[in-house]
Formats: structure tokens, sequence, C-alpha cells
């Protein structure tokens, strides 16, 4: 039997459709990418996440020379996040990415893997979805409302 599974998503031709707080989520995810630590890859990331306080928070990708250890600026931005403020919900999330030297050629950038499981958990465990905003400096973006729109079949703590 075969089964399709489809995803809903909306697409800015610009930023400058987005309504002012996710403006302002895209100026921090952008300046936070201006510090980003990416000396091997020279892909530079920029996040910020909107709290349900009205808090914004942001990160960025910090790479090492063994190169796993490094880490996304997804997670950077999320695992601060939790650890300073464990009980506060996440609303939004936005990412910014692109090569230090040619940033405006690349499409909007989206989560890799890692970073979508780590971001089920955060909805899992809120039991609330959270808006996702992925983008480049071609300033377009694109949003889906759950990032089980960017993962299906996900797994999640309901199976153990
Ligand atoms: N990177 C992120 O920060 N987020 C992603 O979702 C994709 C990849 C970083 C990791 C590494 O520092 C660089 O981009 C190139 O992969």
């Amino acid at each position: 039997m075969k089964k399709e599974t489809q995803i809903g998503y909306e697409y800015f031709k610009n930023s400058s459709e987005l309504n002012d707080i996710e403006k302002e989520l895209f100026e921090r995810a952008k300046e936070a990418r201006e510090n980003a630590y990416a000396p091997y890859s020279n892909f530079l990331v920029g996040c910020s996440v909107l709290l349900e306080n009205g808090a914004i928070y942001s990160g960025n990708n910090q790479e090492n020379a063994a190169f796993p250890s490094g880490l996304c600026a997804e997670r950077t931005t999320l695992f601060w996040v939790a650890a300073n403020f464990p009980k506060v919900k996440i609303k939004k999330i936005f990412i910014v990415g692109g090569h230090r030297e040619f940033p405006e050629k690349n499409p909007p950038i989206p989560p890799c893997g890692a970073c979508r499981q780590s971001l089920i958990e955060f909805e899992t465990k809120q039991n609330e979805n959270i808006d996702l905003y992925f983008s480049s400096m071609s300033e377009e973006v694109v949003k889906v409302q759950s990032i089980k729109d960017l993962l299906p079949f996900y797994f999640d703590g309901t199976f153990l």
C-alpha cells in the first residue's frame, strides 16, 4: 500500500515581507552569524530564538580543529537557552546561514538532521510547536510551523 505525506511551508521572496517580530529575529540571527567561529568551513550560521516571555537570544556555530567537536548554531543557541531558562517555552527559531565570502549566493539554509532531532526534543518537552524560519543573506525566507514538517517519522521519547 502506497502512502504519501505532505508538508506545508511558507516562502517569503524577501525579508521585507516578514512582520515586525520576524524581522527582529532575522536581524538578531544575522548579527549572531557575524560572530560565528567557523575557521574551517568558512560557513557562518546565526540563530535567534523568541521565548514565550518575549525575550530573544541568539547564537552561532562553533567549530573545532577536531571537526566533530564543533557544534551548529541551532544547538549552541538552544542548549544555552535550555540551560538558563529550563521552564520557558520557545515560540520561534530563526536561522541564517551563508558562506563567509559569497553569502548572498546561498539559498535559504535548512537545519541539519541532528539539529532537527534536537528541535523535536524541545517541541516534545514543551508540548508546543515551534515556528521555524530558515534563510540566508539572499533575504529569501522559508517558514514551517513545526519541526515535524522537516522530519517526518521523527523519533522522540514517546517510543521509549
Ligand atoms: N551548520 C550549522 O551551524 N547549522 C546547520 O544546521 C548546518 C551546518 C554549521 C556547522 C559547521 O560549522 C558549518 O555550518 C558547515 O557545516
